[in-house]
């Protein structure tokens, strides 16, 4: 593997020492010819796989026709786009931008439109614990995770954390007059793959209606197909007013999107809100693409029962090793605690030629495409746990 460092990055990343040069389906290759299966997908963004020729025809046909414009003029591919989004959601308009992060500070920004609206002067957002925004200076704000914030105080004000998966403790703040939205994840991502109750969602959606707070659902991680359903919340039996969407909505292409409805659908006016490149024509026609590709294969439906199968196999080879606390997951989104922090598991994984990460400290975390084949699936937990015996194996020989 080579070394991956360069003098001339800011070193925001802890890299590892392997880079990639190639891929296809769900197989990586780096510089030295060694091939990986891919369990990351680039952290949830590549349903499709890799070199997908779906979207390799898209991006081509696209970039030979038209890039970029300005959103000062109409846009077919964001019409279009916005609208199958819509019939996916459940929701009625669509903002476009470039990220996971991008996408929620526009839930954001509604959010304080919303409560100015009502007369609300300091209008504050109800957030969990252990929860995942992103790295803007709202989105860390909103982000329940005293690490994100360290070094960057003063933080966005407007923020309440909760513990997740706690309904009494939103309750409790339904007196509060300053509260106007939720936002949640249907499954947190970052903080470990964990599943809520059953009727946490449902709860929240009533909690919602009865105060009239906005219930935003942040599904960058958990949308566009991955646990099974478009979007968790729905699958969930819950349509949020917002819910924000991003990674594999392209694949590898950057674009996020905030889906609106109701009442959250008629706040921004023009001047509100903009993005210089968000929802081009390039980068819609790719998200267009990845929808067209995702239902034509019945991918959804494919990452359910995919991950249903990736979790059998894990629970088969696992479930004897001490150290494995929980296999847990929906679709193509599982994670695997362990009772003690396993960060020098993915360098293992690497070993075997497998790409995961770990999450929260203590969760390893896959994220694969969703159109992995049978054998590529008993594969990667064949992978995964060799991964996990030889660092369990290596700490239980070390002396005392
Ligand atoms: C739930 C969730 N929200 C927001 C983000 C931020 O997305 P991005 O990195 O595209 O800004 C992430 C990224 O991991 C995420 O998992």
């Amino acid at each position: 593997m080579s070394p991956q460092t360069s003098s001339s990055l800011i070193p925001s990343y802890a890299r590892l020492p392997v880079s990639f040069v190639r891929g296809e389906g769900a197989r990586l290759w780096d510089d030295e010819g060694n091939e990986y299966l891919d369990a990351l997908g680039g952290i949830a963004v590549c349903a499709l796989g890799h070199a997908h020729p779906d979207i390799t025809r898209a991006i081509s046909d696209q970039a030979a026709t038209l890039l970029h414009t300005s959103n000062l003029f109409g846009i077919e591919h964001q019409e279009r786009l916005a609208s199958r989004l819509c019939e996916l959601s459940g929701m009625e308009a669509v903002f476009f931008c470039n990220s996971g992060a991008e996408a929620n500070e526009a839930a954001i920004k509604l959010t304080r439109l919303y409560g100015h609206s009502r007369n609300i002067d300091n209008p504050r957002v109800i957030t969990f614990n252990d929860s995942f925004h992103g790295r803007t200076m709202g989105t860390l704000s909103a982000t329940g995770n005293p690490k994100v914030h360290a070094g960057f105080e003063p933080l966005v004000s407007g923020f309440v954390h909760v513990p997740y998966n706690n309904i009494d403790a939103v309750a409790a703040l339904a007196e509060d007059p300053e509260i106007v939205a939720v936002m949640v994840e249907p499954i947190l991502g970052e903080g470990g793959v964990v599943i809520p109750d059953d009727d946490f969602l449902p709860a929240l959606r009533e909690l919602c209606y009865q105060n009239e707070w906005l219930l935003i659902a942040d599904e960058i991680q958990t949308g566009v197909g991955r646990t099974g359903h478009w979007y968790a919340s729905t699958g969930m039996g819950v349509i949020p007013d917002v819910i924000t969407s991003a990674k594999a909505l392209g694949n590898g292409i950057p674009i996020g999107a905030c889906l609106t409805r109701g009442v959250a659908a008629g706040l921004i006016q023009p001047g509100h809100h903009g993005s210089t490149f968000g929802g081009n024509p390039f980068a819609t026609r790719v998200g267009l693409q990845v929808l067209e590709t995702l239902q034509r294969d019945d991918l959804p439906q494919r990452a359910k029962s995919g991950g249903e199968r990736l979790q059998l196999k894990l629970n088969q080879a696992l479930h004897n090793r001490p150290e494995v606390v929980e296999i847990r997951g929906r679709g193509m989104m599982i994670g695997i605690e362990l009772d003690t922090d396993c960060s020098t598991l993915v360098k293992a994984g690497l070993e075997q030629r497998v790409i995961f990460n770990v999450t929260a400290g203590n969760v390893l975390r896959l994220l694969p495409p969703y159109n992995l084949r049978d054998d590529e699936i008993d594969e990667i937990a064949n992978r995964v746990t060799r991964s996990i015996e030889s660092v369990c194996q290596a700490t239980d020989a070390t002396p005392a």
